[in-house]
């Protein structure tokens, strides 16, 4: 993960910048019929928020130039603890960076520009800090790689000048008004955002995928960052490579829907955190016999210098903190796993069901699961700080295992994920099972709050606990168990675009490689967990880097193997036990570990530790009778 490190510099630097957003209730809207439209009464943007946000500083600091060189100086320093030098298979050059061989023991990596680094991993240099005044610095792919879109009413270039109304920010006729050092847009009846920039069919087709309106506020009034800007590469997400579908992204702020969510939506910064929401858009009326004239045919209008829309932050009663990630401080013993509170069933929608057949291998049970470690679906999603929604059907193998007391009629609720190997098998962890409660597996879904049409459910017939699991204070053993799911002759979990076996692995994998783990587990917003899978990259970690003293020492035996980054930050956690932890090595996702223990999660020296499942393989095929290939 070429931007962990990164954060994790990063991370450290904003610790020191104080100030958060201080957010103004304003009353009225730019448009000054918001209602007559629809919209609800939210705050916007004013001159004042503008430049009270520390992060629209005015610095002038031309002597800042070296700020990334000694990021970079710590970061090499951490690739080299971690990972095996001299390799270009995998490559290690990120943003396509040409990775060449020096030597036994090296490499270099050629960068395309503008980035840099050992790794190619540096490239925000260009958007430091006060480079764009009062204005959003959006990175671009042509010298010199940024352009500021200044917040109205700040002026291009580079937004530290003012200009109210001169030349006119409103779109569509609108009128400009002054009002003291600010302005507002007084737009036709038709035309609505702070700048009428949103026209009368600016609405949304089923999940809306294909919307390519210009609404660039989210539900609560957030103002939306530009899809190229520099704070969402700098927080880890690129939107541009990392969603399946990014025709619709661009160098704008326009709500979109690139990754099969249930509407549009768009990342908006909250003081220094990177945030996303759904926007505030209506989906359009059906249609009525008539071409829907609700898509607009063309990609709007790049936007000029002047923003597209300033609306405020809002109040904070509903955060909209995403529900993730992992640079979490959350204790996990290694002890049995307490059931969350997390009912796995409400009302609370996600995203919509897809087109495609949900069932699409009418095939028999003897040509199910033929091949294994495949996902069809090719992304993950990043938006927010070191975890990843994961996207429909990335994770096909991942399981959700729940429990209830034994014949009891509450309601099952996760308690660690687990691995679907076979139609009717699954691994997961010794620690998750408990032989006096009920337990069902759920596969296919993303989400537990919400029973996705893509799920299904089957009920565990038995847990078969290793014969050496063990738990100490410290770790634990040998910390493996698979599930028999119920069935009829071999067939239990159904193929489908969405289920599929992960391939067991059968060669020991090298250290420093990349690997992928996943789970609704514990992350740093959420004690409970995440209501949506959730995905990380992870580095093998040497066994013998694991065992030292600052590490986890000698409690660790060959049963286990440590993943993660010694520096912290992304880790494993609390619920995600029996996880996969999955490895690519020719392209085929083979559960290579399992979610086991850690000294809490994400603190630095202290990575997530795995049990190792190549040590398991007889174990594995003697327990299942050979039911997968
Ligand atoms: N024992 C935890 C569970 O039951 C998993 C902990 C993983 N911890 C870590 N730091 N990676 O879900």
């Amino acid at each position: 993960m070429n931007l962990k490190l990164l954060f994790f510099c990063l991370f450290l630097a904003v610790l020191f910048i104080p100030a958060e957003l201080k957010r103004k209730k304003h009353k009225h809207r730019g448009n000054g019929d918001g209602h007559g439209h629809g919209m609800r009464d939210k705050k916007k943007i004013r001159y004042e928020d503008i430049i009270k946000d520390f992060f629209f500083e005015i610095i002038d600091r031309a002597a800042d130039d070296d700020d990334d060189d000694n990021e970079q100086g710590n970061s090499d320093w951490l690739f080299e603890l971690q990972e095996p030098e001299g390799q270009c298979n995998p490559n290690p050059c990120f943003h396509n960076g040409i990775c060449k061989e020096k030597g036994k023991r090296k490499f270099k990596c050629e960068c395309p520009k503008p980035f840099k680094g050992k790794k190619c991993e540096k490239g925000r240099k260009v958007c430091r800090k006060g480079r764009c005044g009062r204005g959003e610095c959006v990175l671009t792919s042509t010298e010199p790689f940024y352009q500021c879109k200044c917040k109205e009413p700040f002026q291009p270039p580079d937004c530290r000048t003012i200009s109210l109304c001169e030349p006119n920010p409103c779109r569509n006729g609108g009128q400009c008004i002054r009002d003291g050092d600010d302005f507002d847009c007084q737009c036709p009846p038709e035309f609505r955002g702070r700048f009428c920039h949103v026209g009368p069919d600016d609405c949304f087709v089923d999940d809306g995928e294909s919307y390519r309106g210009n609404v660039s506020e989210t539900d609560d009034g957030d103002e939306c960052l530009y899809w190229n800007s520099h704070f969402i590469l700098e927080n880890g997400a690129d939107p541009f490579s990392s969603y399946e579908d990014s025709d619709g992204l661009g160098h704008h702020n326009f709500c979109r829907n690139p990754d099969g969510d249930a509407m549009p939506w768009c990342f908006f910064r909250r003081g220094r955190k990177l945030l996303w929401d759904y926007c505030d858009m209506t989906p359009c009326p059906e249609p009525t016999g008539v071409v829907p004239t609700n898509i607009l045919p063309i990609e709007p209008q790049p936007p000029s210098d002047a923003p597209q829309s300033t609306t405020k932050p809002t109040a904070p009663e509903k955060p909209t903190e995403p529900s993730k990630p992992t640079e979490p401080s959350k204790p996990t013993e290694p002890s049995k796993p307490t059931e969350p509170s997390k009912p796995t069933e409400s009302s609370k929608p996600s995203a919509a069901p897809t087109d495609t057949p949900l069932f699409p291998t009418n095939s028999t049970p003897t040509q199910q699961f033929k091949t294994c470690g495949m996902a069809q679906s090719k992304t993950a999603i990043t938006r927010i700080f070191g975890g990843l929604k994961v996207a429909r059907g990335a994770i096909p193998w991942q399981v959700s295992l729940q429990v209830k007391p034994r014949n009891s009629l509450q309601p099952y609720n996760h308690i660690c994920g687990g691995v679907l190997i076979a139609s009717c098998w699954v691994l997961t962890a010794g620690h998750c099972i408990d032989q006096n409660k009920d337990m069902q597996v759920v596969v296919g879904s993303l989400s537990l709050d919400y029973i996705e049409p893509t799920a299904q459910t089957v009920e565990v017939e038995r847990a078969i606990v290793h014969e050496n699991y063990r738990e100490t204070p410290t770790a634990v053993y040998n910390d493996i168990a698979l599930l028999k799911l119920k069935g009829t002759d071999g067939f239990c979990a159904n193929e489908t675009q969405f289920v599929k076996t992960a391939c067991l692995p059968d060669t020991q994998l090298p250290d420093g490689m990349e690997c992928t783990i996943s789970g609704w587990g514990v992350t740093e917003t959420s004690d409970y967990g995440s209501n949506h899978l959730l995905k990380a990259n992870v580095l093998l970690i040497s066994q013998e880097k694991c065992s030292e003293p600052k590490v986890y020492g000698s409690v660790v035996d060959n049963s286990m193997f440590c993943a993660g980054y010694l520096q912290g930050g992304v880790d494993s956690c609390q619920g995600d036990s029996g996880g996969p932890l999955t490895c690519k090595p020719n392209n085929t996702a083979v559960v290579y570990g399992l979610v086991s223990w850690g000294d809490q999660c994400g603190r630095k020296n202290k990575p997530g530790v795995y049990t190792q499942v190549t040590l398991f393989l007889d174990w594995i095929k003697s327990k299942t009778g050979g039911a997968f290939p």
